[in-house]
């Protein structure tokens, strides 16, 4: 954990006329953090925070967000330059490397990546063993959790330098190929292999649809920028929860990943074209949807609105939006929904609710209707989120390792039966 950046600064509790002093940490730009990891030992409470929503679990540097400036920085980098300038691999060297790449360095990676893109072909009868209907995301967390055993002697990522660099190039660099294979065997189509002249979204599409289109490409490397890390969400929580028993790589990024797929994490970019397509089918009756999402006694949700930090609108939302009109203009597309989505995204802003709540579009509202449009089946679309926040959740997992931070274990209030004797069953 960073050290404590104001040994000055501290706040006391009084508890029970006693006083306790901790400790304040305050940030880059100057948020503060109250370091109670002496809370229990000097007073035997503990705090409660369902849900962490106002409970820090680490100090970082990789990612920063000003949820109500609508402000997201990687390494100090604005999200909106980096989607602008930067290719997805310079933004990946940035996470893990914390620094951009010089062309020399960024060559070498690029190098390294092609050298271990291969995947062993025992992946391939692996997601051929599953039932033709399991979800893209179920094959994923399967693919994944199945690389420590085709990659003997990559167990130990904790505490060998070199297994450690050899697991995360190997992730990195297979990532195209399986989520190029797991949508070939979602869509009943025979796989199609790496192509070692080929770049590293070119290969992708290579492998997803037999060709590279360079519009969808461009597309494609700005939305994977956008979606590489967003530090402390529920799915890069979850890998560094995991990675802190010191389980292998791929066993915590099978965990992230499963956490991503929750409807209310990186699940809603599918739902939130099943909504737009409900929408479409009812005639667009957005007002309709609207009072739904309104309505307490209903337990349907606004998808691709509202976000746990950001109470403006996410900045990943606003470049997408921008990007969706000018990429179905380049593919000389439309998509009806797209306009939905705008009047439904003014409608829900102009809503007393949704402004009281400070619900905002988030990255998930606008990112499907770009992977449509660029060839992506809707049940496709949360492996596109996994395959872009890889390199952060990597990034993350390596900044708890270190850290050195301890093996996460929360406390608990018990408000179950006090003691009591055992009751034989006859006596019941
Ligand atoms: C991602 O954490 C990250 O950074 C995640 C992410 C990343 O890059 O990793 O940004 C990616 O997961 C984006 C979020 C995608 N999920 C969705 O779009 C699903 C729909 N959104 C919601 O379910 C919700 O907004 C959450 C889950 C995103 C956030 O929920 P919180 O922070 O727990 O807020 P809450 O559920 O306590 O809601 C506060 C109020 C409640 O109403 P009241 O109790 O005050 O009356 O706002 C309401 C909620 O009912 N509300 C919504 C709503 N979101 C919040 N009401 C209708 N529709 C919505 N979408």
């Amino acid at each position: 954990m960073s050290e404590i950046s104001d040994k000055t600064e501290s706040v006391s509790f009084n508890i029970n006329g006693e006083a306790f002093e901790f400790p304040v940490l305050t940030g880059t730009y100057n948020e503060k953090g109250i370091h109670i990891g002496k809370l229990r030992g000097q007073s035997k409470y503990v705090t409660l925070d369902t849900g962490f929503k106002n409970t820090g679990s680490t100090a970082s540097k990789i990612t920063f967000i000003d949820g109500e400036k609508g402000v997201l920085q990687h390494r100090g980098y604005p999200i909106e330059q980096l989607a602008e300038d930067a290719s997805f691999l310079e933004v990946v060297y940035l996470l893990l490397h914390e620094e951009l790449p010089t062309q020399a360095q960024l060559d070498e990676f690029v190098a390294e990546m092609g050298a271990c893109r291969d995947l062993p072909d025992g992946v391939k009868a692996v997601l051929n063993a599953l039932p033709d209907d399991t979800h893209p995301m179920g094959m994923l967390s399967v693919v994944f959790n199945s690389l420590s055993g085709f990659y003997p002697g990559t167990l130990d990522t904790w505490s060998d330098e070199g297994v450690r660099k050899k697991a995360i190039y190997r992730m990195i660099a297979n990532m195209p190929t399986i989520a190029a294979y797991v949508y070939r065997r979602s869509q009943g189509l025979e796989y199609i292999d790496p192509d070692p002249s080929l770049g590293y979204i070119a290969n992708f599409l290579h492998m997803m649809f037999g060709k590279v289109d360079p519009v969808i490409e461009e597309a494609l490397d700005t939305l994977l920028i956008l979606h590489a890390d967003h530090e402390q969400n529920c799915s890069a929580s979850t890998v560094r929860f995991v990675g802190s028993s010191h389980v292998n790589l791929f066993a915590a990024i099978a965990a992230g990943n499963n956490a991503l797929w929750g409807p209310l994490h990186g699940g809603a970019n599918q739902k939130v074209l099943e909504m737009l397509e409900d929408i479409k089918n009812d005639g667009g009756d957005t007002a309709k949807y609207i009072n739904k999402a309104k309505d307490k006694e209903d337990s349907f949700r606004l998808m691709g609105f509202g976000h746990r930090v950001y109470k403006n609108f996410d900045p990943r939302a606003r470049v997408i939006k921008k990007y969706a009109d000018k990429v179905l203009d380049q593919l000389d597309t439309d998509d009806p929904v797209l306009d939905i989505a705008k009047g439904l995204e003014v409608a829900a802003l102009d809503d007393e609710y949704f402004a009281s709540r400070k619900i905002f579009p988030n990255v998930d509202f606008y990112s499907g209707i770009i992977y449509r449009a660029l060839g992506i089946p809707v049940n496709m679309f949360t492996v596109m989120f996994a395959f872009g926040r890889l390199p952060g959740w990597i990034s993350q997992w390596q900044e708890m390792r270190e850290n050195k931070e301890p093996i996460g274990r929360p406390r608990q209030i018990y408000v179950g039966e006090s003691s009591r004797d055992y009751v034989s069953i006859d006596k019941r």
